[in-house]
């Protein structure tokens, strides 16, 4: 019995599939790389713009043939997407091929739903409005010498633009016991050269229980672990980056110089729209202060372009920022409008075309930059 997983979206859902990867090999499937060959296959959606959604809904579609040669096929639709109650009922009608439709509070329960499904057949549809802590789903690692380790879950930030506090929920932080424990054995094991710490927004670490110490706490006690290994983490919202990060990070030789710090904007008037709650000079600040400390430290970004209101000139502020900062790369993305979220209603949304010119603008600056570092 084969299974096949098919990952969209960001790092958390890479590491989410190693998670359905050990259920599915529990059931004693086995992986392949064939999703002609597979028992089961496994969507593990994205929801954070439309484009991930389509791409989803026509790699789901395109199942039907291959349900229609093998009834005993089990597909599963999982992740932000159907965390989304009308894109879950969506997909449950619109593919009646699909077995099992769960959101991503309903994940930990994977396991005993593929097992129901093959005794009785019946198509499953589960959801859950909020979620908690699952220690009990432990990933099968496939990410090559690196290793990934949520510390916490959900996002209590709401910039206006996203989807993911709706489908992930509020900031949860795991114990960092549990955690520590997690790196020992990662560490134990002697197959990965770099761990990498993984949350929406891993500098948040613990504002839900302050028991567990701070975020850069975490990274000191992480770094005092014996063993020859090297951590990162992502994704820092600049807004916590604190001085103490930033302070062990410079300080410790087993956290890599690099830091994907999401700036999005470089206007004040899209960022405070965006409810980003950090303005420009503050964020150049902390650019500063972290090449004080770090000279060669390796920076990257993520822009969204194409926001409601964003003039030739908010666009030309973005433009003026990425030049001073110098970023080492740029994730440029045009501006999705996701439903549910407070941008989906603000005025003078951007047109396409606009949209597509500013991305390739930036992407060719992205290139000069980096072809005057090369030299
Ligand atoms: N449209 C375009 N890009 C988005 N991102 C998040 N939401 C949207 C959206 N609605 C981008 C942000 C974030 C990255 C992961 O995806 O830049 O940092
Ligand atoms: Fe989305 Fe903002 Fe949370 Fe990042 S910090 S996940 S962009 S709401």
């Amino acid at each position: 019995m084969l299974y096949h997983i098919v990952t969209y979206g960001c790092q958390m859902n890479v590491h989410e599939s190693e998670k359905i990867a050990n259920v599915l090999e529990e059931l004693n499937y086995q992986p392949t790389e064939n999703r002609e060959d597979a028992d089961i296959i496994v969507f593990n959606t994205c929801a954070i713009r439309e484009g991930a959604e389509n791409r989803a809904f026509g790699n789901i579609g395109a199942l039907k043939q291959q349900k229609k040669r093998n009834k005993n096929l089990i597909i599963v639709v999982c992740g932000c997407m159907t965390q989304q109650k009308d894109v879950q009922e969506k997909i449950f009608k619109t593919f009646p091929f699909v077995d099992i439709v769960i959101g991503t509070h309903n994940l930990y329960n994977l396991k005993t739903l593929i097992s129901r499904k093959i005794t009785d057949r019946k198509r499953i549809k589960e959801y859950q409005e909020s979620g908690e802590l699952h220690e009990e789903l432990i990933a099968k690692r496939t990410s090559g010498d690196n290793a990934w380790v949520n510390i916490m879950y959900g996002c209590n930030n709401f910039c206006t633009y996203c989807i993911v506090p709706y489908v992930r929920g509020r900031e949860i932080s795991r114990k960092k016991s549990d955690i520590l424990n997690e790196i020992k054995d990662i560490i134990a094991t002697n197959s990965y050269k770099t761990i990498t710490l993984l949350g929406q927004n891993v500098n948040s670490y613990g504002n839900d229980d302050k028991t567990q110490g701070t975020f850069s706490e975490l990274l000191q006690d992480i770094c005092n672990l014996d063993g020859d290994f090297k951590l990162t983490f992502m994704t820092s919202h600049p807004k916590d980056l604190s001085d103490e990060v930033i302070d062990v990070m410079s300080k410790n030789d087993k956290i890599l110089k690099e830091l994907h710090l999401p700036v999005q904007s470089g206007s004040n008037k899209i960022l405070k729209a965006m409810n980003r709650n950090y303005t420009i000079e503050h964020y150049l600040d902390i650019v500063k202060k972290l090449r004080d400390k770090m000279p060669n430290i390796r920076l990257t970004t993520d822009i969204i372009v194409g926001f409601p209101g964003e003039t030739e000139e908010d666009f030309n502020q973005t433009c003026e920022l990425v030049k001073k900062v110098r970023y080492d790369g740029i994730f440029a993305f045009m501006y999705s409008k996701r439903s549910g979220t407070v941008a989906e209603k603000l005025p003078n949304q951007i047109d396409e075309d606009t949209k597509h010119n500013r991305v390739n603008y930036l992407l060719d600056l992205e290139k000069e930059i980096k072809a005057q570092k090369e030299n």
